[in-house]
């Protein structure tokens, strides 16, 4: 992050106490009772935990211990000797609890008049169906199953159905290109794709079937590939004894037959999901089946307050980790109804979402601050022509929110007196970590307000980032054990390790800063990650497929500061000798990462360099380049390189770029400095 915007953030004074209104009915209704929670969670953590798992699931199994932890390999198993099942928690217990004709699932398609409702006796008797038949496929459990499919209900309802048969599920975003999506699945060495012909997006059709057949020349593991007809393509092509129709598939399953739920062990792995890793290769993220929804469900309902008679709309894509633990997971645990919506905020038009709002009546929104910055940008026109009235509670994950898009959100969407719940988390947390309590915390724009109930949170290192005198910046750590956390890195016990190597502790990879009131202003990654548009990227990865072109020699990828995005990606590439510095080379490089990432990796600038900044052992100094990509002319102190001139030269390169000027003169360029 750059000192500008740290100190943005840091100058923003004001802050909002709860509202008043609505406190009575909350989980939890005011500051006080909320710091009561806090002493209770730290004095006696593991009876804290085991009364919210009583009170928030349903174990076939009782545990023996809540928490066995091994601290010298850092493993922590929650509920030891528990059994539960996901899907019946999700479902089957509300059949008879009075919520049986409830909705559970609201699903909104990219045309207006596209509804589908689910209510939970309808969700449990497709749920029993997909899994019988995922069984006639001879799926088991503990088996893999990837989930590549566009925002709608047979997401929800395959991944439900693997939880029921004790499978593990692994979802692929339907963004990811080839590369993310073959090296997820080799991964996961997954035994069945489900898929759809088609995603639909912004009124166009992005095929899925397509692109995933070539990629599965390279992945024996995959025996079938099952195929929802969602856009209703007729030239798709089916290869004979691995690919089948999902409605084919299913047909063969009546609507009244049970699929008994395996009784999963506590720490028996739920889903895989993979997350932008350190090396070019994802890292496959393990969630625990008790520990992991115990969180889900006591973070949905504190964090967002719900109730009952709640519509609860998280607009995160099911691809991501936010999709797995607030759009089903946590509200299905917790008997809500939650809200699926499989476009774009401003496709049609931008008024799309405050359409979905009066339309359903939603009473709780999730975004991202990216979503609310675009839809800023457009004028608050757009929005007043709705009634936002149903809404209580507003809340945003996935990057720092910006004060000026925190007070728009406010002003605009919460009518001045909604509270807004920045929730700081991550793929390995599984749920909330850092947030405000809608009735019980009071707000400052900017800020995810202080660790939940019974995270112990820290800022270490305060001396090796850059902050404001009297305040402590560093990096952001959990210093024990939660019932989230990941039960590991799937295949990569090096990887799991490689979190608790510096402090003993869980390193996030956030740089962080904390107040004089405990609040953490979360400043943005301080690893090898880009977060663009709340999507974490691996700098890594990036510079692979770069390098791996044939006129690259060298590539550096950092973050640069975006209105829109938040950060965007900005390369330094050195070109091989003959190879020109054209546009047509930039487009190209654009074009490779876009076929193998997708396009949310595009970089938004490609600057040709004649030689990275390098130390006397070779190695490439990114935090200088961050700094210039940041529009730094004075990088500082440059005495530990061993090429300080290129500095001057980058910068100008920089410039030129900006002003649509080639970078350098081919003469200069031919003067090679290494
Ligand atoms: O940098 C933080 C940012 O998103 C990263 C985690 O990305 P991912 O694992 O993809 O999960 C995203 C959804 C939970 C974090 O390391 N981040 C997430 N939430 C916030 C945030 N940064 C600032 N404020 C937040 N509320």
């Amino acid at each position: 992050m750059s000192r500008e915007r740290l100190a943005a953030l840091l100058s923003e004074k004001r802050s909002y106490p709860p509202p008043v209104h609505g406190r009575t009915q909350a989980w939890i209704s005011d500051g006080e009772e909320y710091e009561a929670i806090c002493r209770r969670a730290l004095e006696d953590p593991e009876d804290f935990w085991g009364a919210r798992a009583s009170q928030l699931l349903h174990w076939f199994k009782r545990w023996n211990r809540v928490l066995v932890a091994d601290e010298a390999r850092h493993k922590y198993r929650w509920f030891t000797g528990a059994r539960l099942n996901a899907s019946f928690n999700c479902i089957d217990r509300h059949l008879i609890s009075g919520r049986r004709n409830k909705a559970a699932l609201i699903w909104q398609g990219e045309q207006e008049m596209d509804v589908r409702c689910h209510t939970y006796q309808m969700l449990y008797t497709e749920v029993c169906r997909v899994a019988h038949a995922l069984s006639s496929l001879r799926i088991r459990k503990g088996d893999h199953v990837a989930l590549y499919m566009p925002m709608i209900p047979e997401l929800i309802i395959a991944m439900l159905a693997c939880a029921r048969i004790g499978a593990i599920h692994v979802t692929i975003f339907s963004g990811y290109a080839e590369g993310g999506v073959r090296g997820r699945i080799q991964d996961s060495r997954a035994r069945i794709v489900i898929t759809a012909d088609a995603a639909l997006r912004a009124g166009k059709i992005k095929p899925l079937k397509a692109n995933l057949d070539p990629i599965l020349e390279k992945c024996p593991s995959v025996a079938h590939v099952v195929v929802v007809s969602h856009a209703r393509l007729n030239n798709v092509s089916m290869k004979s004894n691995r690919d089948v129709w999902w409605h084919d598939l299913i047909d063969d399953f009546t609507l009244n037959s049970d699929f008994p739920c395996e009784p999963m062990d506590a720490n028996d792995t739920l889903f895989l999901l993979h997350t932008s890793g350190s090396t070019g290769k994802p890292t496959g993220i393990m969630h625990s089946t008790g520990g992991y929804l115990t969180y889900a469900a006591h973070t949905t309902q504190w964090c967002f307050d719900v109730r009952d008679d709640d519509v609860y709309w998280c607009t995160a894509d099911v691809g991501w980790i936010t999709g797995h633990t607030y759009g089903i997971y946590g509200p299905l645990a917790l008997g809500a109804t939650t809200l699926m919506f499989e476009g774009v905020p401003a496709w049609p038009k931008p008024d799309r979402y405050w359409s979905i709002v009066e339309k359903f009546r939603v009473n709780i929104l999730y975004t991202a601050p990216t979503v609310i910055r675009s839809l800023m940008r457009l004028g608050e026109a757009w929005t007043e022509r709705y009634d936002l009235s149903s809404l209580r509670i507003l809340g945003t994950v996935g990057e720092p929110i910006n004060p000026e898009a925190w007070q728009w959100y406010h002003k605009h969407i919460g009518n001045g007196e909604l509270p807004i719940v920045d929730t700081w988390w991550q793929t390995e947390t599984g749920g909330a970590m850092i947030s405000p309590m809608p009735y019980a915390t009071k707000l400052k724009p900017g800020s995810a307000a202080r660790p939940l109930p019974g995270i112990d949170a820290a800022v270490m290192d305060a001396a090796d980032t850059d902050g404001e005198e009297g305040r402590e910046v560093g990096r952001l750590v959990i210093r024990g054990p939660w019932p989230g956390m990941m039960l590991g890195v799937f295949n990569d016990e090096e990887k799991y390790r490689s979190y608790f190597s510096r402090f003993g502790c869980y390193e996030s990879g956030d740089g962080a800063q904390v107040d004089e009131d405990g609040y953490f202003w979360i400043l943005g990654r301080i690893d090898d990650s880009i977060n663009v548009s709340g999507h974490r990227l691996s700098t890594v990865e990036i510079e692979a497929i770069l390098t791996a072109c044939p006129e690259v020699a060298e590539a550096a990828v950092v973050p640069m500061p975006h209105s829109l995005k938040g950060e965007a990606i900005y390369a330094f590439v050195v070109p091989r000798e003959d190879a020109p510095w054209s546009e047509d080379l930039r487009a190209k490089l654009r074009e490779a990462v876009r076929r193998d990432i997708g396009p949310l990796a595009s970089p938004e600038r490609i600057q040709f360099t004649r030689a990275m900044p390098k130390t006397s052992s070779g190695k490439i100094i990114r935090r200088l380049l961050r700094k210039i990509a940041a529009g730094a002319e004075d990088t500082g102190d440059a005495t530990s390189l061993a090429n300080p001139e290129i500095i001057a030269d980058i910068v100008r390169g920089r410039k030129n770029l900006i002003q649509g000027k080639a970078e350098d003169a081919p003469a200069e360029k031919d003067q090679k400095i290494d």
